[in-house]
């Protein structure tokens, strides 16, 4: 729980230590390589990089969606972005064309099932424009199927500090669920002035990127390319532990929508 004392709480925490829109902006800029004006995020919490978006390009649109309309009704209003609450494993809600999707934080680990997996690529893919990119991000590597914390230290503007810990509480290599939290302190000047435990938990299937390539494949789109998140040209993931972008393209043609 967070301290009553400080006007901070689980996602004034998160949205601090654990998003980066600025950098992975012109990341995912650059994976696209063309000039995408209309984004899609999926499982979008408060929709930060929509936010970042509209900020930093002037003429773009943006739809978020996520299935938490506490979370939605939460994020700023701007005239060029769509919000909606919904569950992305149903059918999704109509837009316009997007010409960039990013699904962000491991978030694909939302959908639990080989179906799930293959229609929800099939409905994004009904809703995105020709030549449109769909990025993915996950983890893996042999440390991903191991428990244990880890601690990363992120210093603010003004000085302070935010201790956020990455919990891998439970792993079944078998089924490939895991259960992970996250946990935050906020240290100034070397005082803990507030924290915030099992500040998240996360029920996740933990897909294999073969996984996550075969299934984008059987919902038509083309094959992907994998990126090291948030820097560099493609690569392989190695080591022990790696966070990775698999990055989709569309063929020029899209499916007649559902
Ligand atoms: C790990 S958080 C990621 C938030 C954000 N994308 C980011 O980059 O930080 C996962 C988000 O997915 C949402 N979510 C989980 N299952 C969902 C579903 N079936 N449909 C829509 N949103 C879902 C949760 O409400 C939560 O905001």
């Amino acid at each position: 729980m967070s301290s009553p004392l400080n006007p901070v709480d689980r996602h004034w925490f998160y949205e601090r230590a654990i998003q980066s829109p600025a950098q992975l902006l012109p990341f995912l800029q650059r994976i696209h390589g063309g000039q995408p004006l209309r984004l899609r995020e999926d499982f979008c919490a408060r929709a930060r990089l929509c936010d970042a978006w509209l900020q930093a390009i002037p003429s773009s649109s943006a739809v978020g969606i996520d299935w938490d309309a506490d979370l939605i009704a939460a994020s700023a209003p701007h005239p060029r972005k769509q919000l909606f609450a919904a569950d992305l494993r149903a059918p999704h809600p109509r837009h316009a064309p997007a010409d960039l999707i990013f699904v962000g934080n491991f978030s694909i680990s939302e959908l639990a099932t080989r179906l799930e997996l293959t229609e929800y690529f099939q409905r994004v893919r009904a809703q995105a424009a020709p030549r449109a990119v769909l990025v993915v991000d996950t983890y893996g590597g042999p440390a991903a199927w191991r428990t244990g914390s880890m601690l990363r230290i992120h210093t603010l503007d003004d000085g302070r500090r935010i201790h956020h810990i990455w919990e891998q509480r439970a792993v079944d290599p078998i089924t490939h669920r895991v259960e992970n939290a996250l946990h935050f302190r906020l240290e100034d000047r070397g005082e803990i002035v507030a924290e915030c435990t099992d500040a998240f938990l996360y029920r996740w299937r933990l897909w294999g990127l073969a996984d996550l390539i075969e299934a984008g494949e059987q919902a038509g789109w083309l094959a992907p390319e994998v990126y090291p998140e948030l820097e560099g040209g493609p690569t392989r993931p190695e080591g022990e532990s790696w966070a990775a972008c698999i990055a989709w393209r569309c063929p020029d043609s899209p499916r007649t929508e559902e």
